[in-house]
């Protein structure tokens, strides 16, 4: 698999984009407040995992000062080389999330930080089942989207031409519900990334938790 159309499309894009994705978005401070609320709800040493980690900052960088356990999976291998040398406190894997087998009941915390927007419906739904099944009763899912009724629209996202999928916030909390997990904090903002010319786009951070 050589030529860049037999790659994942998600790969290819933030391969592109690289670390300038921190510079427009590490800094968000939903972002903050949410890993502030997860870091207020975690034993020390907890296990993490990290999906569509990225550059690592500030997820897994941020839990792994706070002595926590982090594994972040992105499909992208620049992200994963970036953020290997950011956060040498956390473990990266290259892999794709959706053919990755996770175990079940392993993982105290599982942060999902704007990394299903690529993915089909079908794909994101059935992958937060099984993200749901991989957290130990009583874990945390922390999930952050852009809550919009899209379905394979194209657009410009960093200079790159994507296809995004999401769904309304409403649904978003249907799929939570389905996977078994009940939501506790919601948190609906308009975020303007660090971007020349940019404007705000809304965005939804949830926390989630499996059942005791
Ligand atoms: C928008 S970035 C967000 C990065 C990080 N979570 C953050 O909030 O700073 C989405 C990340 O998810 C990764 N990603 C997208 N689809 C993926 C998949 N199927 N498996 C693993 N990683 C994926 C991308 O490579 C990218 O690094």
């Amino acid at each position: 698999m050589t030529a860049a159309s037999a790659r994942p499309p998600a790969a290819v894009t933030f391969d592109a984009i690289g670390a300038a994705y921190q510079d427009a978005f590490a800094a968000s401070e939903p972002h903050r407040r949410s890993l502030d609320r997860l870091l207020a709800r975690l034993a020390p040493g907890s296990s993490v995992l990290d999906v569509g980690s990225g550059t690592g900052r500030p997820t897994a960088e941020t839990l792994a000062a706070a002595g926590h356990d982090v594994r972040g999976i992105d499909i992208s291998p620049v992200m994963v080389g970036i953020a290997a040398r950011q956060v040498p406190g956390a473990s990266f894997e290259c892999a794709d999330i959706r053919a990755l087998p996770l175990p079940r009941a392993r993982f105290d915390a599982v942060c999902v930080y704007f990394s299903l927007l690529q993915m089909a419906r079908s794909e994101q739904s059935e992958l937060l089942g099984r993200l749901a099944g991989a957290l130990k009763p009583g874990g945390h899912l922390m999930l952050a989207t852009v809550p919009l009724e899209v379905e394979d629209v194209e657009v410009v996202f960093m200079g790159q031409t994507v296809r995004a999928t999401s769904f309304s916030a409403d649904r978003v909390l249907a799929l939570a519900a389905e996977a078994g997990l009940t939501v506790l904090d919601r948190d609906e903002v308009l975020f303007t990334p660090a971007l020349p010319g940019a404007g705000p786009e809304p965005q939804l951070f949830l926390h989630c938790r499996r059942a005791d």
